[in-house]
């Protein structure tokens, strides 16, 4: 260990297999972007407070610089001897610069090193992933727009309930999206807060100024407590639950569209780019992006749980078991922002098959309510209205026929109050329609939740 950074109190090297064990090195290289923006900023407040002269700041600049470049075009060789991205970055300076790279660490632990590092990442990573969840709501709204009078039925146990829009049903993802939007942001909050200048645990005996560096990096604020700081991981934890509950969403939705894409259903059509096809049966075109978004929302949850299991029992302040964080951290993002890429890019393409989702509306008697509601007006009680409609959904099943298909004298039989006008609410259009109060599926409404959505959106 003689060699190592922290080599000092050694005797002997590390067993070889011992420094492989506890590497980060490959998967924490992810990071070095923002290990060098911590750095850059850590630099810059080691001079304004005296601690680095103006030549020693400017080296370590135009060394991380360097090495930024190098990283980014895959020129910069990572080792495992070197343990995480943090010590191969120094290491690389130090060969650069000499001496002033050796002094970049002072008042800095790797323990605020890293949790700062992943910070920042996640911080960037939010907004990307709150861009890709906008592009979907837009799309959804343009759907719902476009379909604002399109009639579908709307299911209840997976039984045709009521008709409803289309456009009133994509409103509904549109809802549960922006739920998810407002979480990340807010969770955004407590990710935007800085761990640098708690050191290893304990802060340091440095005059640092942790406001400078807070502000150098955008983060909202230092920690207040430097034991929190270097051990807190709950932020990520909170990320990966909010994570968890968009992949549920988008798994939701996803069977939806394998439902809707089925010869049973034949609700829609996805187009051929975001399908694929069979080896053995030639028929076959299967709806392979919702499919895989819905199998994804499981490694999110469990990430959720790895994560939650990483921390529980640990003790203050910084454990290496920390450095378990990082992995599901990063493959919950990828998942996140791969399924919600592959939503935005499909929604705009999904084509509605109207005359389909009619046909499927009227089979189910899915306007009884509307007839229900037709006798209340006329005076009945609803519990007497709802067992005379029942009675007429039976001769419905029974001969085959919507109750819009029978004739006026065969509807009396069951009361007599009712007249002609009862066909005007037993079309699916008429049904729609009457819903016409605020969250409501009339087509009316439809397009005033889209002005609104549109304007919320900005
Ligand atoms: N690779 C470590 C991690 O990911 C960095 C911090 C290590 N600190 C330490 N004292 N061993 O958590």
């Amino acid at each position: 260990a003689k060699d190592k950074p922290w080599g000092g109190r050694f005797s002997e090297s590390t067993d070889a297999f011992v420094e492989e064990f506890t590497a980060s090195i490959n998967f924490d290289k992810r990071l070095y972007k923002h290990d060098i923006q911590g750095s850059r900023a850590h630099a810059q407040m080691l001079g304004k407070v005296g601690l680095l002269n103006t030549n020693e700041v400017e080296q370590i600049l135009s060394g991380l610089d360097a090495i930024e470049h190098l990283a980014d075009n895959n020129q910069l060789e990572w080792k495992v001897s070197l343990e995480d991205v943090h010590m191969n970055v120094e290491a690389r300076l130090t060969d650069r610069i000499g001496i002033a790279g050796k002094k970049l660490h002072t008042g800095r632990s790797r323990n605020d090193q890293v949790a700062t590092d992943v910070r920042l990442w996640l911080r960037d990573q939010v907004d990307g992933i709150s861009h890709e969840l906008r592009r979907l709501q837009r799309a959804l709204i343009d759907l719902a727009e476009r379909e604002a009078d399109t009639i579908l039925p709307g299911f209840t146990h997976l039984q045709v309930a009521q008709p409803i829009t289309f456009g009133h049903h994509m409103l509904a993802w549109f809802e549960m999206l922006q739920r998810d939007f407002e979480r990340l942001q807010d969770c955004r909050k407590r990710i935007n807060v800085m761990p640098l200048g708690a050191a290893a645990l304990a802060g340091t005996t440095y005059p640092i100024d942790r406001e400078y560096t807070a502000q150098l990096l955008g983060f909202e604020r230092p920690a207040r407590n430097s034991l929190d700081a270097v051990s807190d991981r709950d932020f990520a934890i909170e990320f990966t639950s909010a994570a968890s509950l968009i992949m549920m969403h988008l798994s939701r939705f996803s069977e939806e569209l394998v439902l809707w894409t089925s010869a049973q259903f034949d609700f829609i059509r996805l187009p051929d780019r975001f399908c694929t096809g069979s080896s053995i049966m030639p028929q076959k075109k299967n709806p392979d992006v919702p499919e895989l978004v819905r199998g994804k929302s499981g490694r999110v949850f469990g990430h959720l749980i790895a994560l939650l299991t990483l921390m529980k029992g640990q003790p203050l302040a910084y454990n290496k078991d920390n450095q378990e964080d990082k992995e599901p951290l990063f493959d919950t993002v990828d998942t996140l922002l791969g399924s919600l890429r592959a939503f935005a890019d499909m929604m705009p393409h999904v084509q509605p098959k109207a005359d389909k989702m009619r046909q499927s509306a009227m089979k189910g008697f899915s306007t009884a309510t509307d007839l229900a509601d037709y006798l209340v007006r006329k005076g009945l009680p609803f519990r007497d209205a709802h067992e005379v409609v029942g009675k007429a959904v039976a001769l419905g099943v029974e001969t085959g026929r919507d109750l819009s298909e029978m004739h006026l004298e065969e509807l009396q039989s069951f009361a007599a109050i009712i007249t002609a006008d009862v066909f005007e609410v037993l079309t699916l259009e008429g049904s729609v329609a009457a819903r016409d109060h605020l969250g409501g599926t009339a087509p009316a409404q439809v397009k005033r939740q889209v002005l609104a959505a549109r304007e919320l959106l900005g």
